[in-house]
């Protein structure tokens, strides 16, 4: 694998050669380089470090560029201001560089894998059987795929566990109903649609619940389901079995949809621990982190209290002997800390489950479960509004169904193509439309921090101007047409030629790639690599307007510019197939 260092790195590395040149009792210090909007690259790492050891900033400064050699890579370094360093880097060096990258043929744009990569499980796309999907598993899926891809990037190994919600009282009631009514759900799971699945599982709840509700001895012998489901009653978990494989039709009917790939083996619901239940609560009890109070197993915190001012409790097991939710979690932390010996284990997951993760997290770490070598984090995103800034309902007020969502963004999103279509099929209008669509979703989730909560506005998502998958989208079409037009001209980098300044700045930025992918990585954050991917769409605009390539002045400029055009298309769609969004080549 042919990795490349990039421009910022071997600026750094000269200025920090220089700079413990003249400064060798700092050891190692970092000049702290970024680009910047006066030169190419600003450091601004000498103040500090100059006050630190009672140096004089300008002196140090000017020590620092007496130093570092122009050549190559540096063209020129100026001190600025109080000990600030402004450097400039050639032509040449930013044109090498990127064919450097571009000579990669493993399509990495030589950006660098990590050498000593850990394991991550990730825990995310973790509907619940039965129930219909709804906008917050539509952000576990999106966030939780850009990153499975941005960390796979990296080189990390990532075991991807779905954490469906499939076990439950819940069950009993339809298990139970299911017995009763046992035509129900008799077919084969091909001849069913996504749709038509969810709609047997919604009609099966609806109907088991009115039973339910207005029978009591229906609801005894329902109970009596749940005991037999815990014990593992052969005939209750085939009809378990039915509504769980029922389910999964639907899913995958939605990931489908939403153009994601989910793996069967990788779904491992919360029934998957339920043989570890006992234990981890045997385990939590002799080692006193739970204790019993009435009849439950708890594990109490000082510092989490409820509005009445006692303590809230995390309940292991509760006084009837069940196991609930929190049970299931802290059985999955061993599994995944233990057999499948993770380093880090990932929760994407609402925000609105923070406090249960909390408790769940320090319960395993007083285990001794979670220590210094495994951590484990919760990637929590906020809620998704409607336009009004409430969280998103229909008219009616009812949860928005994922699928109905889903479809009105192609529609629209098919719209827009159309419009803009010059020599597109129906067919082909429909498949983009599919792309731009779901793109628009996936980018709109995206690209603001996940914390956060966000606006869903289909207007916004597919409109052409601004922060839009769609414009990016369009940028990497352009380019394809450009390098469709450009005939017998080949893109070649010319080192030999002088740069434009909108060409530099595209330069750089392409440059800024590897560094953008590291960092979204390591902060589990796509609205980096979002953001930088924005940045060069529009640096690429400002580019094509000030700088003709077809008709630039010469054949080399008119190959390095058709090269630069092909770079910039390359790292877009890397970058969107790091956030799960295609590019389709003509738009
Ligand atoms: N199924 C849950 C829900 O729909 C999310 C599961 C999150 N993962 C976990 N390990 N608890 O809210």
């Amino acid at each position: 694998m042919a990795s490349v260092t990039s421009l910022s790195d071997s600026v750094h590395q000269r200025l920090a050669a220089a700079l413990s040149a003249a400064l060798p009792q700092a050891g190692s210090a970092d000049p702290l380089l970024r680009r910047s909007d006066r030169a190419d690259f600003q450091a601004n790492g000498i103040l500090a470090l100059a006050k630190k050891e009672k140096a004089n900033p300008r002196e140090l400064a000017t020590q620092v560029v007496a130093g570092v050699e122009a050549g190559e890579v540096i063209k020129d370094v100026e001190v600025s201001g109080p000990g600030f360093l402004n450097v400039t880097v050639t032509d040449r060096a930013i044109t090498e560089n990127l064919a450097a990258r571009y000579a990669d043929d493993t399509g990495r744009l030589g950006v660098p894998s990590a050498k000593n990569p850990g394991t991550t499980v990730i825990d995310y796309a973790q509907p619940n059987v039965a129930k219909e999907m709804h906008v917050g598993h539509l952000r576990s899926a999106v966030i939780g795929d850009s990153v499975v891809r941005l960390l796979e990037f990296t080189g990390e190994s990532v075991v991807r566990r779905h954490h469906i919600g499939d076990w439950g009282t819940q069950f009993g009631m339809l298990i139970q109903y299911l017995e009763e009514h046992p035509h129900e759900l008799d077919h084969k799971s091909s001849e069913v649609s996504g749709e038509e699945a969810m709609s047997n599982l919604d009609r099966l709840y609806k109907a088991a619940r009115k039973v339910f509700d207005s029978d009591e001895e229906f609801k005894t012998r329902a109970r009596r389901r749940v005991v037999d489901l815990q014990a593992g009653d052969p005939q209750t978990l085939a009809m378990w079995q039915k509504f769980v494989d029922e389910s999964k039709i639907y899913f995958f009917s939605v990931f489908d949809k939403l153009d994601m790939e989910i793996r069967d083996e990788d779904i491992v619901g919360e029934s998957g621990y339920n043989d570890m239940l006992a234990e981890t609560c045997r385990l939590l009890e002799e080692s006193g982190v739970a204790v019993r109070s009435e009849g439950a197993l708890c594990v109490f915190f000082d510092d989490i209290k409820g509005p009445d001012g006692k303590p809230v409790p995390l309940i292991v097991q509760k006084s009837d002997g069940g196991y609930g939710y929190a049970a299931t979690d802290l059985s999955a932390i061993r599994d995944r800390v233990f057999t499948i010996k993770a380093n880090t284990l990932l929760y994407v997951v609402d925000a609105r489950q923070s406090l249960h993760f909390k408790m769940v997290f320090e319960t395993a770490r007083r285990a001794g479960w979670l220590n210094g070598d495994v951590e484990a984090v919760q990637l929590a995103f906020g809620t998704v509004l409607g336009k009004d800034g409430k969280p998103f309902k229909t008219r009616e007020g009812e949860t928005v169904r994922l699928v109905d969502l889903l479809d009105e963004a192609i529609d629209r999103a098919s719209a827009v193509v159309r419009e803009k279509a010059q020599d597109l099929s129906e067919e082909e209008i429909a498949e983009r439309g599919t792309q731009v669509g779901i793109g628009a979703v996936k980018y709109a989730d995206l690209s603001t921090s996940a914390s956060r909560d966000y606006k869903f506005d289909l207007d916004q998502m597919v409109s052409l101007n601004g922060d839009t998958s769609v414009y990016l989208q369009y940028a990497y079409a352009r380019i394809q047409s450009i390098l469709r037009k450009a005939g017998e001209s080949r893109p070649a980098a010319r080192p030999e030629l002088d740069l434009h300044a909108a060409e530099r700045a595209l330069g750089l930025h392409v440059d800024a790639f590897a560094a953008t992918v590291a960092e979204a990585a390591a902060e589990y954050a796509p609205h980096k690599l979002t953001a930088y991917l924005y940045q060069l769409a529009s640096l690429f605009t400002a580019f094509y307007d000030k700088c003709p390539v077809l008709k630039a002045e010469s054949p080399e400029q008119i190959e390095n510019r058709l090269f630069l055009c092909d770079v910039t298309a390359r790292t877009l769609h890397q970058g969107m197939a790091l956030l799960g969004i295609r590019t389709p080549e003509r738009l």
